[in-house]
């Protein structure tokens, strides 16, 4: 879509529509007063005959209003202005959002970038707005022969209150953009059934992605090389299934040469039936989703290498399927992990565990600055955070801090969950190193203590992303969670001073 920033004057807008906040009690934002004066006072009269009172969540379309130059006007509900946060914002951008899509109107000028949120300037309350209608717009559709109501819109301007905010406006502008297209092809991977989006798919639309820069780096390594590095904890994952798995390296290098890396590691299992320890058949397709860990790794790369940033950045993904089979592994099986050391595999539908401390082992070699896994990881970390906050856990608690904060900024939350000793326990096997399960209690915690044994060389942090990666229910499909996030906390990465050339 053609997104740009101006400062205007509602009133004077020749658009399709001009998008305007009003907040509860009818009170007109400032935008809206100025159009409301054009207009004779025709919206002050339109909300007393009670339609809209300005509620969070409404939205009302009136069409050719006199006195103003556009042909519509979306008055978008805000919720009480003394309220309006940063969550109420993008709850308007939202509804505003899904009201154009659904409307007629080829192009459209919004005002709600000019609203008041805490200290936020025009370049922050520009990124949100980018990446919620491009997230709105966003149909799964490539796979239906009718599509989807394809939405008008072709353009929209976002406005700020003078062009002392354009330079700010256009870097929120890029940072939104590189956003909403990495989280796009997050989507888009996630949406993919396990048919078609094998570990081999994953590895070709990840060199697809090194094509578009030359910053950018691609290999994945096959069974035969995993075997090499004794990888045997991958490796029992994938032995149920006749796809090949493979290792996925991005090489980002935007920094110096001998900048420390930071690693992104993302679980990609691109179907889990539970193996052997096969799962109930209800809503077992959602397990397409569990490559999603891999998705948002992908998703925050093109991001990545989009904003050209100036730092190293490796992903690592180890791809295959969890499938039942002659070959599978069984309960109780034991394997020798990269690392050495031992695992008693006593439930196989724990297998994300299994493929991520391999690719951990492996990031050892790049002497990484911080490794960052993200994983579909533990249903328990959909019964303890539901859908709204990723799970975090980590070994360093400096680490911690940036990731929560990136959450916080970009509103892609995490909350942390203790990584303390005496969940080590229930780890515990009486004929290997390590159990691959730890019991009811406590199930992200003790899946996050069972990496941490394989993150002792470097400073570490997981994210359980099993409740934010995917919606369920009708409006099924992936979210594209946690690519703002990453690549917040990789903006973050590059220095205060540090600003987009
Ligand atoms: N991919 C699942 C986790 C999952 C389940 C995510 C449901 C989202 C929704 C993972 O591989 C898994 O099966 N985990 C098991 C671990 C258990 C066997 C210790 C789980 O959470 O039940
Ligand atoms: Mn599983
Ligand atoms: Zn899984």
């Amino acid at each position: 879509m053609d997104i740009s920033i101006k400062s205007a004057l509602p009133e004077q807008q020749k658009s399709a529509c001009v998008v305007l906040g009003v907040f509860e009690r009818r009170k007109l934002s400032s935008s809206a007063e100025k159009m409301d004066k054009a207009c004779n006072g025709q919206l002050t009269k339109i909300l007393k005959s009670g339609d809209m009172d300005g509620k969070a969540g409404q939205s009302l379309m009136l069409h050719h209003v006199d006195g103003s130059a556009c042909e519509r006007i979306l008055l978008v509900g805000c919720g009480r202005e003394k309220d309006f946060s940063e969550s109420a914002y993008r709850k308007t951008l939202k509804t505003a959002s899904e009201a154009l899509l659904k409307s007629g109107a080829r192009d459209a000028v919004s005002f709600l970038t000019e609203l008041n949120i805490g200290e936020h300037g025009s370049g922050w309350k520009i990124r949100q707005a980018v990446e919620i209608i491009e997230h709105s717009r966003y149909r799964a559709d490539h796979l239906k022969s009718e599509k989807d109501n394809a939405p008008a819109l072709r353009k929209i301007i976002f406005t700020i209150p003078g062009a002392r905010e354009l330079k700010t406006a256009k870097q929120g502008l890029a940072i939104g953009r590189a956003i909403a297209a990495g989280s796009a092809l997050a989507r888009e991977l996630g949406n993919l059934p396990g048919n078609i989006c094998t570990p081999t798919y994953l590895a070709a639309q990840a060199t697809k992605l090194a094509k578009q820069s030359s910053k950018l780096k691609v290999r994945a390594l096959g069974q035969k090389q995993m075997e090499t590095l004794g990888m045997g904890a991958l490796l029992s994952v994938a032995k149920g299934s006749r796809q090949p798995p493979k290792l996925i390296e991005m090489n980002y290098q935007g920094g110096k040469k001998t900048d420390k890396p930071i690693v992104l590691v993302g679980k990609g299992i691109t179907f889990d039936s539970g193996g052997i320890s096969i799962k109930p058949s209800a809503a077992m397709d959602e397990m397409k989703f569990d490559m999603c860990g891999a998705a948002g790794v992908i998703g925050a790369m093109a991001a990545v290498a989009e904003l050209k940033l100036p730092l190293n950045v490796i992903a690592i993904i180890p791809s295959c399927e969890n499938l039942p089979d002659g070959a599978a592994s069984k309960p109780g099986d034991i394997v020798t992990s990269m690392s050495g050391q031992t695992i008693e595999v006593l439930n196989t539908d724990a297998e994300g565990r299994l493929i991520l401390c391999d690719a951990l082992t492996y990031s050892e070699k790049f002497k990484p600055r911080a490794v960052i896994d993200v994983a579909t990881l533990t249903g328990a970390c959909v019964i303890a955070l539901g859908k709204h906050a990723s799970g975090l856990l980590s070994n360093d608690d400096r680490l911690a801090h940036s990731l929560l904060d990136a959450g916080n900024d970009s509103g892609d939350r995490a909350w942390q969950m203790p990584l303390w000793e005496e969940y080590q326990e229930q780890l515990k096997s009486n004929f290997a190193d390590v159990a691959n399960i730890g019991g009811r209690e406590a199930g992200t915690i003790t899946a996050a203590c069972f990496l941490s044994r394989f993150s002792k060389k470097f400073k570490w942090a997981h994210l359980d992303i099993a409740g934010v990666a995917w919606e369920s229910g009708s409006n099924k499909g992936a979210t594209g969670r946690p690519v703002a996030l990453l690549t917040q906390y990789l903006l973050n990465q590059c220095g205060k001073s540090y600003q987009l050339p």
